[in-house]
């Protein structure tokens, strides 16, 4: 047996003593007794009577252990010309000032703080500070248009809100002031205290309400960590679901703790010392646990990179970043690097770059491509490795775990179950499919700590969107199958949320955008394959009838419409007119028939459809908009 089956084995027989000892990894206030017990709703839940803090096993524990003047914290910011090192005792001292700040702002234990920042280190010192405090982060994407800030504010309800006066995106700087202003006037929730990182590059105007970053941190007196319950949420991140309403998911301090420590160890083989570098952006679940929370825990030195892979200035940057601060383990999004090979396909680039020090690339977010997953192995001298996870589940579900000895890297696999995670293949009617056979991936419960406990304010949202559909398993969402090695292929997902360019969206959201426009009558957006992007919306539209609108002005106001609401990043910038919307007899829209035919896959025409015609004429319109990858 080799040192990962016999873990996942454990983990299978026996979750509580597996887990009791991946927490002994853990500087915990009070250890815990009970591993794994039922909470009020009769769900699991782990360590319910230990005691911790988040951010003093990311900081001050690693001072207490000498480690005070290693790097916690590398800025790498190409697009202000910036690189800034934090020891763990500069970081510390940052995040017990700003603790102070938001105590002084009357934050407390339980109360929600919201942050929309940049990649600036702000971000993880506000998020830390949080943590520091008992108060409950929740990141909201810097890409996110107003509409969308102001719907994670009012289910938030926080006391605060964090910003700074822009980002920068490529040649563009981006205000966030009014983005931010817009957002408080849509939310009903009412946010008086706001407090503004001034960046020289665009100054914001600071009205009522508003405080300036700096003067704050000024005046700020430290303040120290409080003993959290291991049960108490360390934040909230929001994600897309199947409705336009994002799904607040809540992560516990002690299970995630716990979970990152673990994950760094047997999945990155990362030790205190090393240099790890998750290119995402902490608006992301990747950037929450492996920008910030993993990689501190684990004592790493982590990277926080403000740019793009290419344009800041060229192709080359990633190269660039890995030699400078000798990152010995890296992970991004595949889409980067695709972006990377259609500008430099021959990665002249990489020429003359030392990458000695680097062990493994890992790549999640979507599936790697095999031809992406192929180059990486041809120009990079390490296991490429793509793993499979979750917003949900905070860390991987799947991978190739090298710190349990590697296995075989198989391509378009996204590697073996983790320990803690029973991973299964059923299909609608709960039957296990054989090896081979594409189905539901679910994970047989107790899921292991570090995932969901529940959605935010909404414990029914939980129970019907994760545990209603396959009794006894956690639905992922994901279709896939596995393969007679046990290896795990994820296919795309089963509902109606995206992948556009590694991020997660909901085509219900930007139905509800599209649908808003006056000239339109009845909408479907689906997720079509995209060459760069992975997968780009696609908006099918029917039109009320007698208005006087061409086809280009209609196109380009729904364009605009989708940036300002949803954000730039959404990337829906196709749309189709039809004359019918292919529906079930019950009125449901058959998206899933529409994204196989733009697909090029052969589709069944469902028994409960109105009128089959209506797929050809689909197919005839797609043709002739050229749209997806019909090869006819
Ligand atoms: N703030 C404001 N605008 C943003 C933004 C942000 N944080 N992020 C993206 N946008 C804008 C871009 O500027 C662009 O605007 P434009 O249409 O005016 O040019 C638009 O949204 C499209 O963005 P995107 O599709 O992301 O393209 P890009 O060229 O900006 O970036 C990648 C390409 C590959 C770097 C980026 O998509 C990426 O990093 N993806 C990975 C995401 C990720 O980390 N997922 C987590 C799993 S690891
Ligand atoms: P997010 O919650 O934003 O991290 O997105 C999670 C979704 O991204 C998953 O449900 C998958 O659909 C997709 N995803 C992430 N990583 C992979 C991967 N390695 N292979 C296939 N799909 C992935």
């Amino acid at each position: 047996m080799t040192d990962c089956e016999s873990a996942f084995t454990q983990a299978l027989n026996d979750p509580a003593e597996f887990w009791e000892a991946q927490a002994g990894r853990i500087a915990w206030y009070k250890s815990p007794q009970q591993i794994l017990s039922k909470d009020s709703n009769g769900n699991d839940c782990w360590f319910v009577d230990g005691e911790l803090n988040t951010a003093y096993l990311a900081l001050d524990h690693h001072i207490e252990e000498g480690r005070g003047e290693n790097i916690a914290l590398i800025y790498d910011s190409p697009v202000t010309d910036t690189v800034r090192r934090y020891s763990f005792l500069e970081l510390r001292d940052e995040v017990a000032r700003f603790a102070g700040v938001l105590s002084s702002l009357g934050v407390g234990r339980g109360n929600r703080v919201v942050i929309y920042l940049p990649m600036i280190p702000e971000a993880a010192i506000s998020m830390l500070a949080c943590a520091r405090i008992g108060a409950i982060h929740s990141v909201v994407f810097g890409g996110f248009a107003a509409r969308e800030l102001a719907s994670r504010i009012d289910d938030a309800e926080p006391k605060v809100l964090l910003t700074a006066s822009c980002g920068i995106e490529l040649a563009n700087v981006i205000a966030y002031k009014p983005l931010v202003e817009e957002a408080l006037a849509l939310a009903s929730h009412e946010v008086d205290r706001r407090v503004i990182l001034q960046r020289p590059l665009c100054e914001a105007t600071l009205g009522k309400g508003d405080f300036d970053w700096n003067d704050l941190m000024a005046d700020a007196t430290s303040v120290d960590c409080v003993s959290l319950k291991s049960t108490d949420p360390l934040y909230i991140l929001y994600t897309s679901g199947t409705t336009g309403k994002p799904k607040g998911v809540v992560r516990d301090n002690g299970g995630h703790a716990v979970a990152m420590r673990y994950s760094m160890h047997a999945i990155y083989d990362a030790a205190p010392g090393d240099v790890f570098w998750a290119a995402s952006d902490v608006g992301w679940v990747v950037g929450h646990s492996f920008i910030v929370y993993a990689p501190l825990i684990t004592g790493c030195t982590t990277i926080l990179f403000e740019g793009k892979p290419v344009r800041t200035p060229d192709a080359g940057t990633f190269w660039r970043v890995l030699e400078e601060h000798r990152v010995n383990v890296f992970f991004t999004a595949p889409t980067a690097f695709r972006a990377i090979r259609k500008e430099d396909p021959d990665s002249e680039l990489l020429v003359g770059k030392d990458l000695s020090q680097l062990r493994a690339l890992f790549l999640a977010g979507e599936r790697t491509d095999p031809p992406t997953y192929r180059w990486l192995c041809e120009i990079l001298d390490v296991p490429v490795i793509d793993h499979w996870w979750q917003t949900e589940t905070g860390w991987p579900i799947s991978a190739n775990p090298l710190g349990l000895g590697p296995s075989e890297c198989k391509a378009g696999s996204a590697g073996l179950p983790m320990p803690g995670y029973d991973v299964q293949i059923l299909d609608e009617d709960h039957v296990r499919l054989d090896v081979g056979v594409e189905g539901d991936v679910v994970v047989r419960l107790p899921l292991p700590p570090g995932c969901l406990p529940t959605v935010w304010g909404d414990y029914q949202r939980y129970v019907d969107g994760y545990l209603t559909q396959h009794p006894g398993y956690y639905h992922t969402g994901d279709g896939g199958h596995v393969d007679e090695e046990g290896y795990l292929f994820v296919m795309g997902r089963t509902d109606d949320v995206i992948n556009v360019a590694g991020h997660r969206l909901s085509t219900g959201e930007l139905e509800e955008v599209v649908a808003a426009h006056p000239a339109v009558a009845e909408c479907a957006v689906i997720g079509i394959e995209d060459k760069e992007k992975g997968q780009i919306p696609v908006g099918i539209l029917l039109l009320k009838d007698g208005l006087n609108i061409s086809a280009d002005e209609l196109e380009r106001e729904i364009v605009m419409h989708v940036r300002k609401d949803i954000g730039a990043f959404a990337n829906l910038k196709r749309l189709m007119v039809v004359q019918r919307l292919p529906k079930t007899r019950s009125g449901k829209i058959l998206r899933k028939v529409m994204r196989n035919i733009a697909d090029g896959v052969p589709y069944d025409v469902p028994a409960t459809i109105d009128d089959p015609l209506i797929l050809d004429e689909i197919k005839h319109e797609m043709i002739n908009n050229n749209i997806g990858l019909i090869a006819e």
